[in-house]
C-alpha cells in the first residue's frame, strides 16, 4: 500500500486494523489527532482538508458513537458525507457487500468507512475498491479507530503509554475492541493483562503477548488503566457463565472494588455500557472515569485517520494547508502542524 517513497511515517491508503502498524505509524496518527483536537475547541469547528472529497459510511451493524463520530469527523474536514444504513438498503434484497460497495464507489466516493459483522469485510473491500477503506469494526476481528482513541486517551490522561499496565476486563473472546487495543498497546510498549472467566478469556491470547487472569480483585491493585468491556450477547452461542449476577459479582467494577485500585487509575469503556452489569453507575460517572473523554477524543482520532488515508493521492494536493483556502483563516495552522509532524508530505 506504499504510495510515496521517503515520505512521512504514514503512507497507507487504508486502515484495516492495528495489527502490523509500527510504533511510528501509531504515533503519527496520535500526533495528528492531537492537532485536530484543537479544532474542536474553536467556534468554527471546520478545516478544509477534505473539501470536495466524498466519504461514505457503510454500516451493516448497529452503531451510535462510531457512526456519528465518523460522520462528524468527515464533516469537520469539509468532506461530503453519505450515511448508508444496510437495514434500509438493497442489502435486504440480496445484494452482496462487494456489489453494494462497487456501485456506491461508481458514484465517485473517495473513502469508504465500513462496519460489518463478518471478520475480514474491510480487507475484502480494500481488495475490490479503488477508494480508501477504513474499518469501523469487522465482527470480532478489529476496530482500529477504537483502539487508537483508547491509546490516545491513555496517553493524554497519563502522559505516556510505554511501561503502563493495562487491564482489559470482560468478554475478550468476542471483542474487536480488545484485539485492536492489544495490538496498539503492545506495539507502544504497554503491558496488557486480560481479565475474565476462562470461557471469555481463552489462554490463546497469551500468544498476542498478553497476560491472562481470572481474578479482577488480584489484578486491580497493580494496573494503571482498567478498560471494561460489554458482554457481547449478540455474538454468544452458548452461556459462558452461570448467570449475569454471578458475572457481576466476580467481574463487575463497583465502587467497593475500586477501593482496591491505585488512586490514579483511569477507568475506560468503549460503550455501549450495560450499567449495573460490567460497571456500576457510580464508577462509570465517577472521578476516575474517562469514558466521555474517549468519545470526544474519538472525533479527533477519526479526523486524523480520514486525513491520513486520503493523503498522498493526487487530489490530496488540494488538502495542502498551504494551498487550501481555510475559512476565515482557520484551519491553516492546525493542518500545518499536522503536516509538519507527519513529515509535511501532503
Ligand atoms: C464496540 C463495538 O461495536 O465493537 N462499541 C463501539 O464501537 N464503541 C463495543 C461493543 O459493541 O460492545
Amino acid at each position: 500500500m506504499t504510495r510515496s517513497a521517503g515520505g512521512p511515517a504514514w503512507n497507507r491508503r487504508h486502515l484495516l486494523g492495528l495489527e502490523g502498524l509500527s510504533a511510528d505509524e501509531l504515533a503519527c496518527v496520535l500526533d495528528t489527532a492531537e492537532s485536530f483536537k484543537e479544532v474542536s475547541t474553536r467556534s468554527v469547528k471546520k478545516v478544509p482538508a477534505l473539501r470536495g472529497r466524498v466519504v461514505v459510511n457503510l454500516f451493516y451493524e448497529p452503531s451510535t458513537r462510531t457512526r456519528v463520530s465518523f460522520a462528524l469527523a468527515a464533516t469537520r474536514l469539509s468532506a461530503d458525507v453519505v450515511d448508508f444504513a444496510a437495514s434500509t438498503s438493497s442489502a435486504r434484497k440480496g445484494e452482496t457487500l462487494r456489489d453494494t460497495a462497487r456501485n456506491i464507489e461508481a458514484m465517485g466516493v473517495d473513502i469508504v468507512v465500513v462496519r460489518h459483522s463478518a471478520p475480514g469485510a474491510a480487507d475484502h473491500l480494500a481488495r475490490v475498491l479503488d477508494a480508501s477503506v477504513v474499518n469501523a469494526g469487522d465482527g470480532a476481528h478489529e476496530h482500529p479507530t477504537q483502539g487508537l482513541l483508547d491509546v490516545f486517551t491513555i496517553r493524554e490522561a497519563l502522559g505516556r503509554v510505554q511501561g503502563l499496565r493495562v487491564a482489559i476486563v470482560g468478554d475478550i473472546a468476542h471483542s474487536r475492541v480488545a484485539r485492536s487495543n492489544i495490538w496498539g498497546l503492545r506495539t507502544l510498549g504497554a503491558e496488557v493483562v486480560l481479565v475474565g472467566p476462562s470461557t471469555l478469556v481463552p489462554a490463546a491470547f497469551r500468544e498476542m503477548g498478553c497476560e491472562v487472569s481470572h481474578s479482577l480483585d488480584d489484578v486491580l491493585p497493580e494496573v494503571d488503566v482498567i478498560n471494561m468491556l460489554r458482554i457481547q450477547q449478540e455474538r454468544l452461542l452458548a452461556a459462558p457463565f452461570p448467570s449475569l449476577r454471578e458475572y457481576t459479582r466476580l467481574f463487575g467494577l463497583t465502587a467497593r472494588r475500586m477501593a482496591r485500585a491505585r488512586p490514579e487509575v483511569i477507568v475506560m469503556h468503549p460503550g455501549p455500557m450495560n450499567r449495573g452489569v460490567e460497571i456500576a453507575p457510580d464508577v462509570a460517572d465517577g472521578p476516575r472515569s474517562v469514558i466521555l473523554r474517549q468519545v470526544a477524543n474519538g472525533l479527533a482520532v477519526r479526523m486524523a485517520v480520514l486525513y491520513l488515508v486520503a493523503g498522498g493521492r493526487p487530489a490530496a494536493r488540494e488538502a495542502d494547508p498551504r494551498r487550501a483556502a481555510a475559512p476565515r483563516g482557520e484551519g491553516r495552522e492546525v493542518l500545518r502542524g499536522a503536516a509538519a509532524r507527519t513529515g509535511g508530505a501532503r
